[in-house]
C-alpha cells in the first residue's frame, strides 16, 4: 500500500489510567495500515508519554496549542483536515462534557470543535462518575451531535470498584475504527468464514491438529464485517477472542465443521473456507486414554473427512466460493490446481512455512483472470486486500448472473 492511500486517524489522549491502553492501539491501528497522528492533552502526558505514543506511531506528538512546528500556527485546523476520522480514547467525563458543550480551552478540545471529519469516543472513568446525570445528559448529547460512542464496557475499574465505565480493550477500539472506516463493498452480503485449525480425537485427552492461529481467518472475519457484511465464523479451536458483532460457532472436529457449515450455507452469499482443515480423522478414537504398552509400535487407522469446501461449491446453487491453499513448494500450480479441481472462482494461496502462525502473510490470489500476488503485511491489511477482491468477484458474477 502506498502512503498516499493510507487513512489517517487522529488520535486524541486524555488523562484517564486508561491512557497505557492507547500506546496499544495506535501499535494495532498502525499494523492493519493506518497512519496515526496522536494529539495528547496535558493529564494525558501525567499518565503516558508522548515520547511512547511518538514511537508507536512514527509522527511527532502534539500537546499544545502554540506549537512552533505547525508553520502557520493553526495546529487545530492543520492535523485534522487529512484525516478521515478522530479517536478520543481515552475520553474523560470532562472531556465528554466539553465536547458536549463545544468548550475548546486547549489543542485536543479545540480540533474536535473544528474539524470536518466524524469523530469517535471511547469513554473511561470511574461507574459514578458514568452513572452520574451530568455524564448520562453529556453521552446523549454526542450522540444526539453524530458523534460515535465506543463503549464503555463494565468490569474491574483501576479504582478497586466493578462497573459501567471501563474503556474498552484496545482490539476493540481498532476494530471499530477499522470497520467505520472501511469502504462498505460488500454492504448487505451474508459471508460465512471458516477458521482455524480442527482437532481430531485419538482418545480422551489426544488427538490430531494442525498449527493454524485462526489469526488469518478471524482477519478475514474483521475485514468483511468492516466492509459492511453480516459475517458467520465457524472456528476450530484457537486462542483469539470473535471480532465484536460476528455470528460465532465453534467446534473442534473436521466432522463439527462440515455439519456446521451445512446448517449454515443456506444463508451465505460467500464462503470463505479459511480453515486448515484435517483431511483424516481417527477410525474409532478411543473413549478412555489410551496406555502405554510394552508393543513397540503403535497404528492409527485414519479415514477420509469430507471436503468441506468442495462439498459446497458442487450445491446446486453454490455461494460464491473462495479457498485458501497452504502449499510448502510449487505455490501457483499447486493452488491453480486445486481451485480448479474444487471449481471456485477464486484461490488464495499461500506458503505454509510464512503463513501458519504468523502476524503477516504474503498471498497470491488465483482466479479465471489469472495471477495477482499481493505485498507482505500483516495479516488485516491482507484481509482487507482479499475481500476488495472477493466484492468486486462478486459483484461482476451478481451482475453476469442478474442478466437475461
Ligand atoms: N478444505 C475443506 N475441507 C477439507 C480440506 C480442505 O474445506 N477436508 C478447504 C480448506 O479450508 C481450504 C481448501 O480446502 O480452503 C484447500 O485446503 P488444503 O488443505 O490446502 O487442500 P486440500 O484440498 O486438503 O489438499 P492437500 O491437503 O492435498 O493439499
Amino acid at each position: 500500500m502506498t502512503d498516499s492511500s493510507r487513512k489517517k486517524v487522529l488520535l486524541g489522549v486524555t488523562g484517564g489510567v486508561a491512557a497505557y491502553k492507547s500506546a496499544e492501539l495506535v501499535r494495532l491501528l498502525v499494523r492493519s495500515g493506518i497512519e496515526v497522528q496522536v494529539v495528547m492533552t496535558s493529564a494525558a502526558c501525567g499518565f503516558i508519554t508522548p515520547a511512547t505514543l511518538q514511537a508507536l506511531s512514527g509522527n511527532p506528538v502534539f500537546t499544545d496549542m502554540w506549537d512552533a512546528r505547525i508553520a502557520n500556527n493553526m495546529a487545530h485546523i492543520d492535523l485534522t483536515r487529512d484525516k478521515a476520522a478522530i479517536v478520543v480514547a481515552p475520553a474523560t467525563a470532562d472531556f465528554m462534557a466539553k465536547l458536549a458543550n463545544g468548550l475548546a480551552d486547549d489543542l485536543l478540545s479545540t480540533l474536535c470543535l473544528a474539524r470536518e471529519c466524524p469523530l469517535l469516543v471511547a469513554p473511561a472513568m470511574n461507574r459514578q462518575m458514568w452513572d452520574n446525570p451530568a455524564t448520562r445528559r453529556n453521552a446523549a448529547q454526542l450522540e444526539r451531535d453524530g458523534l460515535t460512542l465506543l463503549g464503555p464496557a463494565s468490569g474491574d475499574q483501576a479504582c478497586g470498584e466493578t462497573g459501567m465505565g471501563r474503556m474498552l480493550e484496545a482490539q476493540e477500539i481498532a476494530d471499530a475504527t477499522i470497520a467505520f472506516l472501511a469502504p462498505k463493498l460488500l454492504k448487505g452480503a451474508r459471508v460465512l468464514i471458516t477458521a482455524g485449525p480442527t482437532f481430531e480425537a485419538i482418545d480422551a485427552v489426544r488427538g490430531i491438529t494442525n498449527r493454524s492461529s485462526g489469526k488469518m481467518g478471524y482477519a478475514v472475519a474483521r475485514a468483511a464485517l468492516g466492509a459492511g457484511a453480516k459475517v458467520a465464523l465457524i472456528s476450530g479451536p484457537v486462542s483469539l477472542s470473535a471480532p465484536a458483532g460476528v455470528d460465532i460457532t465453534h467446534i473442534e472436529t473436521a466432522a463439527q465443521m462440515f455439519e456446521a457449515v451445512k446448517k449454515q450455507v443456506a444463508n451465505a452469499d460467500i464462503f470463505i473456507s479459511v480453515a486448515a482443515v484435517a483431511d483424516y480423522q481417527v477410525d474409532q478414537p478411543r473413549e478412555h486414554k489410551v496406555k502405554k504398552s510394552d508393543e513397540a509400535q503403535l497404528s492409527l487407522q485414519l479415514v477420509p473427512n469430507p471436503d468441506i469446501l468442495g462439498w459446497v461449491a458442487a450445491r446446486p446453487k453454490p455461494p460464491f466460493c473462495v479457498g485458501f491453499a497452504a502449499e510448502s513448494r510449487n505455490l501457483d500450480t499447486y493452488a491453480e490446481q486445486k481451485r480448479r479441481r474444487k471449481n471456485i472462482p477464486l484461490m488464495v494461496a499461500n506458503l505454509a512455512q510464512h503463513a501458519i502462525g504468523a502476524d503477516d502473510n504474503e498471498v497470491m490470489l488465483l482466479d479465471d483472470t489469472g495471477t495477482h500476488q499481493l505485498d507482505r503485511a500483516p495479516k488485516d491489511v491482507v484481509a482487507q486486500q482479499i475481500i476488495a477482491h472477493i466484492a468486486k468477484l462478486y459483484d461482476s458474477t451478481k451482475k453476469r448472473k442478474a442478466k437475461p
